[in-house]
């Protein structure tokens, strides 16, 4: 008789951004004229800059003479991508990362959802609440939780990180150890930011009780203060506990061509194990690698001509960053994030609930965001808007809120 993977029904309803999509067609159904502008899901508006737009059409042309034709891809990224990645990301940052600790991906969802499948069933996972849910729910699918516990809205067996209004958003080092500590700065949902000293002590509190630390880095591009690193590897020990997760999706509008990579240092070991071969293994067994025409679009973002195209990109939606955060901190409300990040974390007035406020929002201004609870339980009574929509929209928006 065939059985199922009985870990997938301790998972929660549907999918936070299916709920809203469902919430929003109803209420434009209702409401056929009214103009609803949506703030809610992470994905960019803007079109791929030219520099990428060349280097894809040049790689789909080389696709069309067997003198250039590619097959598959290495399974672990071209060497020109690799190259590039490790010079710019990491050597010209003073970090010392080899092209080959880089794994080239078709993006970060996946390699946070599939970085878990190295370690072993009995680790334990230790997440910030709120989360970026696939963190937990791909460890809630291989088992390495408990039930859910509909008390508390959360798992059993996970150690949960409250990141609240008085720690700054930013988690505080777990009393009981972790074996698998999932970080992500700039952080989502909150916007949040850690500064290298602040970072350093995760280092060295992996380093010391052993844990590995997860670092999801896919909002890098929008750190605009100096003291905030750009990647993990910027602490020293870093290459002895911490596995980077990055993505080109924000920093280059890639949600919609797909690319990322994960970076393993060589000396990585647990288990007198390299987490570099594990992994190798892992991504050489189950991925056929990124496509060629997507990779040289990648090499592209690190051109003369990408970085100033890109630089001008986040600036466009750091400037709605600040549209937001400035508007709603005037109107009265109490906002965080938005300066290293294209978050903006806002606490519901009136001790509305995350939900509720949705809806006040959705009736009163049109304006679609997306409930801090969907995060995690600690994210109940907060908000998160994003800078991602056109800078019309959000002038728009927040003009509208600020009526309310
Ligand atoms: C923290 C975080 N990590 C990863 C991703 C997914 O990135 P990608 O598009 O590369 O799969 C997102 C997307 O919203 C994210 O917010």
């Amino acid at each position: 008789m065939v059985t199922v993977n009985k870990n997938y029904l301790k998972l929660q309803g549907s999918y936070l951004f299916s709920t809203i999509a469902k919430k929003v067609a109803a209420y434009q159904e209702a409401n056929p004229e009214t103009k609803i502008i949506r703030l809610g899901i992470g994905d960019v508006t803007q079109p791929l800059a030219p520099a990428i737009i060349t280097s894809l059409h040049n790689a789909v042309d080389e696709m069309a003479h067997a003198e250039t034709f590619r097959g598959y891809a290495p399974d672990l990224g071209y060497e020109f991508l690799r190259n590039a990645i490790a010079k710019n990301d990491y050597q010209d940052r003073g970090c010392q990362i080899d092209a080959d600790e880089i794994f080239v991906s078709d993006g970060a969802k996946s390699d946070s959802g599939n970085i878990q499948e190295i370690f072993g069933l009995d680790n334990k996972v230790a997440v910030c609440d709120p989360v970026y849910p696939v963190y937990v729910d791909t460890n809630v699918m291989a088992g390495r939780t408990g039930e859910y516990n509909p008390v508390r809205g959360n798992f059993d067996d996970v150690i949960y990180m409250p990141c609240t209004e008085e720690n700054g958003f930013l988690p505080e080092l777990p009393e009981e150890i972790p074996d698998l500590i999932y970080l992500c700065f700039p952080n989502n949902p909150s916007g949040a930011a850690i500064t290298k000293e602040g970072l350093q002590e995760w280092v060295d509190y992996a380093n010391k009780t052993g844990a590995v630390i997860i670092y999801d880095a896919a909002y890098e591009a929008y750190i605009r203060e100096e003291n905030v690193p750009h990647t993990i590897y910027e602490c020293e020990g870093a290459r002895t506990c911490a596995i980077e997760l990055r993505s080109f999706s924000k920093n280059a509008g890639f949600t919609g061509v797909r690319l990322g990579f994960t970076v393993v240092p060589k000396e990585l070991e647990r288990d007198g194990v390299k987490l570099h071969s594990l992994w190798a293994r892992r991504h050489g067994t189950k991925f056929n690698g990124a496509p060629y025409i997507v990779q040289k679009a990648g090499e592209a973002v690190y051109s003369p001509e990408g970085k100033a195209q890109l630089k001008e990109q986040i600036n466009y939606y750091m400037r709605n960053a600040q549209v937001i955060y400035e508007g709603l901190k005037n109107a009265g409300y109490s906002v965080s994030g938005g300066v290293n990040a294209p978050y903006i974390w806002l606490k519901t007035p009136d001790q509305m609930t995350s939900w509720e406020f949705f809806d006040y929002l959705l009736e009163k201004a049109h304006v679609v965001g997306t409930p801090g609870s969907g995060f995690g339980a600690h994210g109940e009574g907060f908000f998160r808007l994003t800078a991602f929509g056109t800078y019309e929209n959000t002038k728009e928006a927040i003009e509208r809120i600020a009526k309310m």
